[in-house]
């Protein structure tokens, strides 16, 4: 399988180090991208590491990595809680699908307690702050790895 991992950011993530950071951390994107790209190449993967306030933008992510990537890991942000349409494209890639989410949402408002993308979800990270990023690309690392024995 291919070590190519889309890494997805949804609404409001660009505002990631500025907005409630009581509940999502003082870190920016750029440094989850940065620190996203130095343990990438520790772990021999490549990523495409994109943010969008548009679902369509990561709906068509979702398409492109199916021709290419062996996982995606996504936050969807509030998407996770409304999108069909972001499950539906999920559902139609075939690799690996980490599901990230920077708070633990379950310890929030119930509308968050939902999640329709993780329907599809091989793995869900919440509450870990930014560093479930982290640990979603070694849980896909390691899922890779072990395809590559079997
Ligand atoms: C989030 C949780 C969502 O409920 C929220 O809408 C976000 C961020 C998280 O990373 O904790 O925008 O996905």
């Amino acid at each position: 399988m291919s070590r190519l991992v889309y890494v997805l950011n949804g609404p409001n993530l660009n505002l990631l180090g500025k907005r409630q950071p009581h509940i999502y951390g003082s870190e920016t994107l750029a440094d989850v991208e940065a620190g996203c790209r130095t343990l990438a190449g520790e772990l021999g993967l490549d990523i495409r590491f994109h943010q969008s306030n548009r679902e369509y933008e990561l709906i068509d992510w979702i398409h492109e990595a199916r021709e290419t990537a062996g996982a995606i890991v996504i936050n969807p942000g509030a998407f996770t809680h409304t999108s069909i349409a972001i499950l539906d494209a999920l559902n139609a890639f075939e690799g690996i699908v980490i599901e990230c989410h920077i708070s633990n949402v379950h310890k929030r408002e119930s509308f968050r307690h939902h999640s329709y993308v993780s329907l599809r979800a091989d793995g869900v990270v919440a509450g870990f702050g930014t560093q479930g990023y982290a640990l979603s690309l070694r849980r896909v690392a390691k899922l890779l790895d072990d395809a590559a024995k079997a």
